[in-house]
């Protein structure tokens, strides 16, 4: 074979397996295997540079920072939809339709409904299958030329498949949504907190910093995705026809889908806008267990022919709308505001809030950031305020209710002390967080020791805040370094402490020594040091010797570790105090070197045996049985008692049954995702 003939086979395998990992979550290969056929290719190309294509998968990341944007004129507007905020509202749309087209009311037509992805819009131009051009809807008339970012993105093919249905010999645009998946977005937050930069509201903001990013490099690791769905034109450059190939919008989205472009799996075709509204319902309920966020429904008459004879007003299409969720938001009162001192020495102000449920919780507390924020929104003690579940985890507050704020309701003040232990708190005069800066403040130290034993840093089970706080208050445990000195005997004159859990702490304790550097690093708290940072420092390093004795820059030329985390870490190393508690930790028998990755996640479900009912609405069965075995665990096709879990989907089975009957551990799909995302 000759070597363009291996680079011509290579890129289809990567394709094709691109295309199974990152639109069908459903991968045939190891991540190793994958990147060794990436390293041949790109071995075979940099032999051979006349042999790049900019349809190559070795070509995602190749752009530049760059300056900012170009503007370009869209061949059609991208419009946006009128809403439907009830069924009688998503009835009379079906009305107007009728309307529109002369047909009698009883005579049932026929919708695609998708689900509304909460990202931004995006068009994506093919030129013989080969995508030359990505832009943002910006005005929906001109928008943003984002190309290098939005090759980036490892859903989005940059050429189309060709062995499953013809690419045009013109020019293709596909539209749909780019987005942030929940755990990106989760993961994004966790990383800003720990650097303490502001934290974005939702998915669809960070998905929309990430594009418009100057940088193509940062945008390929923020972890966007996207789905399309729509085809606009099909012809020569600039011969824009529409409707174009398919007679129904479902043919289109098969047509996409055939063409190796993401499309969101859960469409359905309705014959008739009762079965509209059922799906409407059903994905109210259902959408939590997305793993994207989605704020309501499209609905779009199929035929096309249809579509072309209803046409738009200026800003919507007459042939779709949007049926938005109800939004998740309520109103309760805030009881008062109060500080909490973090790990760091930073001191945030939270609401605590009259007991109120959203959307399956009770929530009584709410961050509010900062002291300016609480400014800013006007946020009172006493007021009524709108709370909502941001990212739909952490509760927020939104604004107060001013119609409803009472005679004696004024304006909260910052404390000047620290709550937990009195001393002044201190804020640099750019930044717009207060600190403790009392290294013995007792919530410090809590804060301290509770991140520490969590189970991304050293993982001590059983080490819970009640427990925390009787060993700071009684002042058996200082630091995390005296973890290490506790003894059975001690710790079982605590409350609620028997001899048998007292025992068991120890041993976890024990067993955290091995834990190894990344963790470790981790587990100390530095500001900014995250776990990526950490992970980075580790596999670089691979000893704490050597961390101690690096400079600033030997930091900074680490991949993954920015300025800040180099100066803040040196500095952090540099205090007596930081260095002799390191020292004690390694005294104390804690592994200072760099784990040989004993579980790595992919072993991590290693002897469970998984059994799968029912559908899952965010992954295939064969996604989660290959999900599943990635991490060592086993699918099996019938539940006995060797089975340690029982997956229940939609419309379970008598599997399920047996499972009750036997007593094995059931997970619904948000516990099983979150079981795959732990591990
Ligand atoms: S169809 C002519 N389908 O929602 C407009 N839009 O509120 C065609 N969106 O600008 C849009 N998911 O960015 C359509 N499955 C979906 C969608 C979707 C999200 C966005 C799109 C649009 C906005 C309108």
């Amino acid at each position: 074979m000759t070597s363009a003939e291996r680079i011509a086979e290579l890129r289809a395998r990567i394709r094709h397996h691109e295309e199974r990992y990152h639109i069908l979550a459903s991968p045939e290969i190891s991540d190793a295997e994958f990147d060794a056929l990436m390293h041949e290719l790109e071995r075979l190309e940099r032999e051979h540079p006349d042999l790049v294509t900019s349809d190559s998968p070795t070509q995602r990341v190749g752009g530049r920072p760059s300056e900012g944007f170009p503007t370009v004129d869209h061949a059609m507007p991208m419009l946006s939809l009128d809403n439907a905020y009830s069924e009688e509202e998503l009835r009379a749309f079906d009305e107007r339709v009728h309307r529109g087209l002369g047909l009698p009311a009883d005579q049932p037509i026929s919708y695609v409904v998708e689900l509304k992805i909460d990202g931004l819009s995006i068009a994506l131009t093919y030129d013989h299958g080969v995508l030359v051009r990505g832009v943002t809807r910006g005005d929906g008339v001109r928008g943003e030329e984002v190309t290098a970012n939005v090759r980036t993105v490892r859903a989005i093919p940059l050429g189309l498949r060709a062995d499953r249905q013809p690419v045009p010999n013109g020019t293709i645009e596909v539209r749909g949504e780019v987005y942030l998946p929940r755990h990106a977005f989760e993961r994004l937050n966790r990383e800003r907190e720990e650097n303490e930069e502001p934290l974005f509201a939702n998915p669809r903001n960070a998905a929309a910093g990430a594009i418009r990013n100057l940088d193509p490099g940062a945008v390929a690791k923020r972890g966007l995705s996207a789905y399309m769905y729509q085809l606009v034109s099909v012809g020569g450059v600039g011969a824009v026809r529409d409707p174009p190939l398919q007679p129904t919008h479902a043919e289109t989205l098969r047509a996409l889908q055939a063409w190796g472009l993401p499309v969101e799996p859960s469409w359905r075709v309705c014959g008739n806008i009762n079965a509209v509204v059922d799906y409407c319902r059903e994905w109210a309920e259902r959408r939590q267990a997305l793993a994207f966020d989605t704020d309501g429904v499209v609905i779009k008459v199929d035929s096309l022919a249809w579509r072309q004879r209803l046409g738009a007003t200026s800003k919507f299409p007459r042939w779709a709308t949007a049926f938005k969720f109800p939004a998740q938001q309520a109103t309760t009162r805030v009881v008062k505001i109060e500080v909490n001192v973090g790990r760091t020495g930073a001191v945030t102000p939270f609401a605590v809030l009259e007991p109120v449920r959203l959307s399956g919780s009770t929530i009584q507390m709410a961050t509010l950031h900062n002291e300016q924020e609480v400014a800013r929104r006007d946020i009172r003690p006493g007021d009524y305020v709108v709370i909502e579940k941001g990212g739909d985890v952490i509760p927020k507050v939104v604004m107060p209710v001013l119609s409803r704020r009472g005679p004696g309701v004024v304006p909260w003040v910052m404390p000047a002390m620290c709550p937990a232990c009195g001393s002044h708190l201190h804020r640099p005069e750019d930044e717009v967080v207060w600190r403790c800066l009392n290294t013995a403040c007792p919530a410090k130290v809590r804060r301290s020791i509770e991140h520490f034993a969590s189970r991304r840093a050293m993982n001590i089970e059983g080490l819970g805040e009640s427990l925390i706080d009787q060993l700071v208050s009684r002042e058996l445990v200082r630091d995390v370094a005296d973890l290490y000195h506790l003894t059975a005997d001690r710790l079982e004159t605590l409350e609620r402490m028997g001899r048998k859990s007292a025992t068991k702490l120890t041993m976890q304790v024990e067993s955290s020594k091995s834990s190894g550097l990344s963790r470790l690093l981790y587990a100390l708290g530095v500001r900014h040091v995250g776990e990526r940072g950490a992970a980075a420092l580790a596999r670089t390093f691979r000893s704490m010797d050597a961390i101690l004795s690096a400079t600033r820059d030997d930091f900074e030329r680490v991949p993954d570790v920015g300025p800040v985390v180099a100066t803040t870490l040196r500095a952090y190393l540099d205090e007596p105090p930081n260095r002799a508690l390191i020292e004690r930790l390694g005294t104390a028998g804690v592994k200072m070197t760099a784990a040989e990755p004993v579980a790595t996640p992919q072993q991590s479900l290693d002897g469970k045996t998984f059994v799968l009912t029912g559908t899952l609405s965010s992954l295939s069965r064969e996604a989660a049985t290959a999900a599943i075995e990635a991490r060592g665990g086993k699918v099996a096709g019938s539940v006995s008692r060797k089975t340690t879990y029982v997956v229940a989907g939609a419309e379970p089975g008598s599997k399920l049954e047996k499972a009750r009957e036997l007593g094995v551990t059931i997970l619904d799909e948000p516990a099983f995702l979150q079981l795959i995302m732990d591990y």
